[in-house]
């Protein structure tokens, strides 16, 4: 296939489903170093909503500092919606509330940066916020000026009240929309961190939610991807909302990377339905996939303990590891889900989630964490909760209460250090996992059997991968005029190219393709959901992706 420039978007029609070129393009941000890890800090959202004010932010500042939270790294404090006048000034500029805030938002930036905080601060690229107030859209540039000039450098944009402009798509209008956003920003003398909202507004549409997500880390340093975590004054569950943009991040890791962090939003220490264990969690968990930490919480009411769990600078230091993978999913049963990644210094991290009601056991082995299983490999895993170190012959049986994450960091000694991408390869809209039998490829609920973990292998200049399951290494994936598994060694078809878009395209020039139980081979097209896979961490991206 010929490719088309990249700014070409459209290809051809088929079928009435847009069919696209895959392009040579990097997926890379502009300006990594303006958020080399993930951000940290609190917004007053999820347990305030529109009740924010001066004080709050003050008040919040001084606990925050005093109680050891901002020397282990949390020093963002962001305004969310509501902080401003329903109307613009005459000239057009945005204007504070003064009920709110007394002495002005260039005052509370500089009460911040004289604390040791930045300030962040909260617009919407359509003609309203979500709450009502007036939006950004047709004063973009306007408004990052005027944010700049008041001593603010972390921009949170939602999305409510877009509409399509005549001849768009409502996706692609939110992509016009956010690149501008990011040129503007991009252009200030010192450009904001910019918190993109854009997927949180398609995750009910599989394939339109995929479409945006392939440019967000080109355009932001997050993105919120789903739906809002709940918020307090909800009578919800708050362990069901954790859990609901948890598995929607799950289906995103391809993306993540360092300058760029997907965004399951915020940690809700004191929600009222939370059991101290699941607050727990949700911490060990957002630390250990990288999400950006940043508490929803009123922060002088909360406890020492919970101070302490959200203090642990081990599990901070996972979360702000330079490596910036997020980890994927190894395996996952329906009680527990296992989730690795890779760390900078070649430690692996090891998660794992009871989500059942009841206590249970566990066992992972160091096949399935990617590592060498030679008898003279052993390995030292600490639990980043307690500390304490055990050491791994060839398992590890973890046992859990009901709704508890353990983190372990596995260091890898000197003559055992290599690791191999290993987890689950499963399509992200169904959740189905690509299951291996003696003769054929079939995607099933993920059971966390040996036929469900694949290796998955460069080969080659690195950009081809083979895809092996556990329960028998010898084979591989390998697409003819079906989906079969074959030698590994000079089979025929079994490499695959993988793109951000989540396309596995073998060397036919067709993709991996899921529907119902089957798998099979087809035409790549962007649209098409049964296309879109989740791999383990650490796997390279092929050099392109579908646009
Ligand atoms: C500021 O907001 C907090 C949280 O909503 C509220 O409890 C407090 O009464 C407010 N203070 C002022 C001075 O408005
Ligand atoms: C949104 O704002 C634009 C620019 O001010 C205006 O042209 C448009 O009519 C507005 N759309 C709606 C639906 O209010
Ligand atoms: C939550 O529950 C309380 C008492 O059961 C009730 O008064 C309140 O209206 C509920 N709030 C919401 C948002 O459902």
């Amino acid at each position: 296939m010929k490719p088309l420039s990249p700014t070409s978007w459209a290809a051809r029609s088929m079928a009435g489903l847009l069919v696209f070129p895959l392009l040579p393009v990097e997926a890379s941000t502009d300006n990594p170093s303006l958020a080399p890890a993930p951000p940290m800090g609190f917004n007053n959202w999820a347990r305030f909503e529109c009740d924010l004010n001066e004080t709050l932010f003050t008040e919040t500042a001084q606990a925050m500092r005093k109680r050891g939270l901002l020397d282990v790294g949390y020093d963002r404090l962001t305004l969310d919606d509501c902080w401003m006048l329903h109307d613009r000034a005459d000239d057009g500029s945005l204007e504070w509330d003064t009920n709110k805030f007394p002495q002005g938002i260039p005052w509370l930036a500089d009460y911040m940066k004289n604390e040791g905080f930045h300030l962040g601060i909260y617009q919407d690229s359509g003609n309203l916020t979500c709450g009502g107030y007036t939006g950004s859209y047709g004063h973009e540039a306007q408004d990052a000026e005027l944010f700049a000039s008041w001593g603010i450098d972390y921009l949170k944009l939602d999305g409510c009240n877009v509409w399509a402009e005549e001849g768009r798509s409502l996706r692609e209008e939110y992509h016009v929309r956010y690149m501008q956003w990011h040129d503007v920003l991009n252009a200030l003398p010192v450009p904001l961190i910019f918190s993109n909202s854009a997927p949180a507004y398609f995750e009910g549409e599989a394939a339109d939610w995929a479409v945006v997500m392939d440019w967000v880390p080109e355009s932001s340093e997050l993105a919120r991807h789903s739906a809002d975590v709940i918020v307090y004054s909800s009578n919800g569950s708050a362990w069901d909302s954790i859990m609901y943009n948890y598995d929607m991040h799950a289906r995103l890791a391809r993306y993540q990377q360092p300058g760029y962090y997907n965004d399951p939003d915020f940690l809700i220490p004191d929600h009222p339905s939370l059991s101290q264990n699941e607050k727990k969690s949700q911490f060990a968990l957002w630390a250990s996939i990288g999400a950006p930490l940043i508490l929803s919480a009123y922060v002088p009411g909360l406890s020492d303990e919970e101070i302490a769990f959200l203090s642990n600078k081990a599990l901070i230091a996972v979360n702000q590891d330079p490596l910036g993978q997020q980890s994927a999913l190894v395996s996952r049963d329906g009680t527990f889900d296992v989730l690795s990644r890779s760390l900078e210094n070649g430690d692996r991290l090891l998660t794992v989630l009871n989500r059942g009601a009841d206590a249970a056991t566990t066992t992972v082995s160091l096949a399935r964490l990617g590592l060498s299983s030679q008898s003279s490999c052993k390995y030292d895993a600490r639990d980043l909760l307690t500390d304490e170190v055990s050491t791994i012959d060839s398992a590890i049986e973890i046992q859990l209460d009901s709704h508890v994450a353990k983190v372990y960091r596995i260091a890898l000694p000197e003559s055992c250090t290599k690791t191999t991408p290993t987890g689950m390869v499963f399509n992200t809209p169904s959740g189905l996992c690509m299951t291996a039998s003696t003769d054929s490829v079939t995607f099933e609920k993920c059971s966390a059997s040996d036929s469900q973990v694949w290796h998955v292998a460069a080969t080659g200049d690195g950009t081809k991968l083979t895809l092996s399951p556990l329960s028998d290494t010898s084979v591989c994936l390998a697409a003819g005029d079906g989906v079969s598994l074959a030698k590994c060694q000079g089979g025929t078809g079994a490499t695959w190219d993988h793109y951000i878009s989540g396309h596995l395209r073998s060397s036919s020039g067709n993709c991996l393709t899921q529907s119902k139980d089957k798998a099979s081979i087809e035409e790549c097209v962007i649209d098409n959901v049964g296309q879109i896979f989740g791999l383990p961490s650490g796997v390279r991206l092929g050099k392109g992706r579908l646009n």
